[in-house]
């Protein structure tokens, strides 16, 4: 293997490190701690165990942490109720609803319901419309994640050729606004792009979001490039009855190619609770008008 590996859960437990300090002098200031709000509606295992770790790491980092958990059977006004109940509520700077939502919710609406200033998701048009424009807002916390990650690694970004695969509304499209904000030279590729391979080739920075466990092969991958592979795949291990979890880089094969690159798990994963808590910290402060200096996160 050439390439370094860029440990994501050594960046993310440094930005803990960070928040925690921050939130202290926060909590000083402001007299009282920055409060995150998730609502899970459902028993989805996945999505159980997402909502605790979220809350456990807001705890630790001295916030208050908010858990509303509902029923599969809640009703779409139950849960829109329970939002504006939460956009009315001053302990309450972030707002996560934890995603998917059962399938008779309108998951639009109930997003276009959160306060775009307690969007700590960056999920609502708003905030996506302010991304887009270049105005503060919050952006969506696995590509904020990404990026933090790239600048730490490369620096400057200006000028470098990135692709990004996969266009979500969570992942690939945010990315691609953050890396052009960057100056990056920006593709966004997807299931009907032509010739992947020879696009993501081109690539210096290659941003791997599909959801395909392994699908970007080592021979993809241009000599020396950066690659960020955001796919948390569960696959069949080893020994029989065992799953195990793999990216949608084939990585043992572009780990021999590329210069530098997030494995998982460990790479990008755990940078999205890290950043969850860097935005609620960031909205604790706007919504306080207590002054949080340019760059402290
Ligand atoms: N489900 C999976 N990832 C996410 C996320 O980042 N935010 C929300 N709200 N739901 C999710």
């Amino acid at each position: 293997m050439s390439a370094d590996i860029i440990d994501g859960k050594a960046f993310a437990e440094g930005l803990r490190t960070r928040l925690a300090a921050i939130v202290a002098d926060f909590r000083a200031k402001a007299g009282r701690a920055p409060g995150l709000a998730v609502v899970l509606v459902g028993e989805d295992p996945a999505s159980q165990v997402y909502v605790r770790s979220k809350g456990k790491a807001t705890r630790e980092a001295g916030m208050e942490s908010f858990e509303y958990r509902l029923p599969a059977t809640a009703t779409q006004d139950e849960i829109v109720a329970l939002v504006k109940k939460l956009n009315a509520d001053d302990a309450v700077d972030g707002i996560l609803v934890q995603l998917p939502l059962p399938a008779h919710v309108n998951e639009d609406l109930i997003i276009a319901t959160i306060d775009p200033d307690k969007d700590v998701d960056g999920f609502h048009v708003v905030n996506v419309g302010r991304l887009s424009t270049g105005l503060h807002g919050y952006v969506p916390c696995t590509p904020l994640g990404c990026i933090m990650l790239l600048r730490d690694r490369l620096g400057d970004l200006s000028g470098l050729d990135a692709v990004i695969v996969g266009r979500s509304n969570i992942v690939g499209k945010p990315m691609a606004q953050l890396l052009l904000a960057e100056n990056c030279t920006v593709t966004v590729a997807h299931s009907r792009t032509k010739n992947l391979r020879d696009v993501v080739r081109r690539a210096d920075i290659v941003v791997a979001a599909v959801g395909r466990p392994e699908m970007i092969r080592g021979d993809w991958i241009k000599p020396g490039a950066t690659v960020i592979d955001v796919g948390i795949n569960r696959v069949p291990g080893a020994e029989p009855g065992k799953t195990k979890l793999v990216g949608d880089v084939a990585f043992a094969e572009a780990a021999e190619v590329a210069g530098a690159i997030t494995p998982v798990p460990g790479g990008v994963g755990p940078m999205t609770i890290a950043v969850l808590l860097r935005n609620t910290v960031v909205a604790a402060h706007r919504r306080a008008g207590v002054p949080l200096a340019k760059g402290a996160i």
